[in-house]
Formats: structure tokens, C-alpha cells, sequence
């Protein structure tokens, strides 16, 4: 493999993600729909995929195991990944928001329970509000924790908002936007200058095409 090493997110992000790489001329080699196959390369053989859970890709391109990835910004300000980011692909985009039961009443200087994905995101996004919280770390279905009293509100992206609207929720405070880039390793971005180069004009192209 001469071209670059890349980390697909598994999940919501895929499908957008490899619509995007073919837009772009990168089409993995075989169809890789029902494959448990994790890397494979693309037609040309040029460049490798690798099929990741979202939250490992970071780790992976921080250290220099794969050289680029495409995965969420809220991964990314969550883990302070020290990458490069050269691209921002204008998929996968939604909002990391505050959401409370419909009815519940938040107010900041009560000392609220909050389930949440995101940790470092929440306790920052409260220490400026001032407000003290206790935060519940969750790895999914966040939505529940409200509805069974393991919390009084919850911080978690919202795309369509059916799941909140689903589950008797809604958003109190849009925390910020997220949306999918492109990283890459800090040393690929030197040693590999020219594909790394190559691949974010080649993507750059497609996001930004005048239609
Ligand atoms: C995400 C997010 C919400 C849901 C929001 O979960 O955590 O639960 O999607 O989408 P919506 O606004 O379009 O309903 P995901 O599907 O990634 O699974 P998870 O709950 O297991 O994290």
C-alpha cells in the first residue's frame, strides 16, 4: 500500500462517508455490505480502509496506526484528539444539545443529574453556565435515563429529534453543531504530503462542488 491508510466510523457516519469517497473516485475493491471484513483496500489498490467503531478512530490517527479518518467533530472535542483537520465534510451533521423531559422544569443552580456520552463536553459546556452537576456516564440510549430516574436531563447529539420526541423529551440549549471531518496523523501529514494532499483536494472538490 503506497496511498494512504484510512479509518471509516462503522454506524450512522458509514454509508455518507463511502458515498462521499466514491463521489470522489475512492471505491472500495468489494462490496462490503454483510462482510465482516474490518480492511480492505480500494479498486486501485492504492489506498486501505478500516472499519472502526467512531470513538477508536481518533486513537488510532492520533498515534499513526492509520494515517487518516473520517469521524465526528463530537469525538473529537471530547477526546481533544491531537490531530490535523483539514477538512470538514459537511456529512453527518447534527447537534449536541442539553434535553430534559418535556415539562421538567432546569434550572442551572440546582445540583442536576446529567447522562451523557460525553463527559469532558458536558462538564465544560456546565462549568460556564457555573452550574454543578453530576454527570453519568452512559455508552448508549441515553434517552432512557431520564424516563427511569437515573437522571434529570441528558447531553446527546439530536439529528431528526424523533428520538427525543419518541421518548418525551426535548432540547432545553443546542450545546454546538457536529459535523463529520476528515483527520489526519500529524507525522502522515509530513511524511505522506503529497497523497494526504492529493486525497483532501480530491475530497475537498466534491464537499464544496458549485451544483
Ligand atoms: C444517536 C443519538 C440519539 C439519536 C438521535 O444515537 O445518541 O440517540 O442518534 O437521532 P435522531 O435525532 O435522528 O432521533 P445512535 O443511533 O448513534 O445510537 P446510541 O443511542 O446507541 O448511541
Amino acid at each position: 500500500m503506497n496511498g494512504v491508510r484510512i479509518a471509516l466510523p462503522k454506524g450512522r457516519l458509514y454509508d455518507q462517508a463511502l458515498i462521499l469517497l466514491a463521489k470522489a473516485g475512492i471505491r472500495p475493491a468489494e462490496d462490503q455490505n454483510g462482510s465482516r471484513k474490518l480492511v480492505f483496500p480500494d479498486t486501485d489498490l492504492h489506498h486501505e480502509f478500516v472499519c472502526l467503531k467512531p470513538v477508536d478512530i481518533p486513537v488510532y490517527v492520533e498515534s499513526g496506526a492509520i494515517d487518516a479518518g473520517i469521524v465526528g467533530s463530537d469525538i473529537l472535542r471530547e477526546f481533544e484528539s491531537d490531530v490535523y483537520e483539514p477538512l470538514d465534510l459537511q456529512i453527518g451533521k447534527c447537534g449536541l444539545v442539553l434535553a430534559a423531559p418535556d415539562g421538567a422544569e432546569l434550572a442551572y443552580d440546582q445540583h442536576l443529574r446529567i447522562a451523557t456520552k460525553y463527559p469532558k463536553t458536558a462538564e465544560r459546556f456546565f462549568k460556564a453556565h457555573n452550574a454543578h452537576v453530576h454527570i453519568v456516564k452512559l455508552d448508549g440510549s441515553v434517552e432512557i435515563a431520564p424516563l427511569l430516574g437515573l437522571s434529570d436531563a441528558i447531553v446527546d447529539l439530536v439529528e431528526t429529534g424523533r428520538t427525543l420526541r419518541e421518548n418525551g423529551m426535548r432540547v432545553v440549549e443546542e450545546i454546538t453543531r457536529v459535523s463529520a471531518k476528515l483527520i489526519v496523523n500529524r507525522t502522515a501529514m509530513k511524511m505522506k504530503a503529497a497523497e494526504v494532499g492529493r486525497l483532501t483536494a480530491k475530497l475537498d472538490a466534491v464537499v464544496y462542488a458549485k451544483t
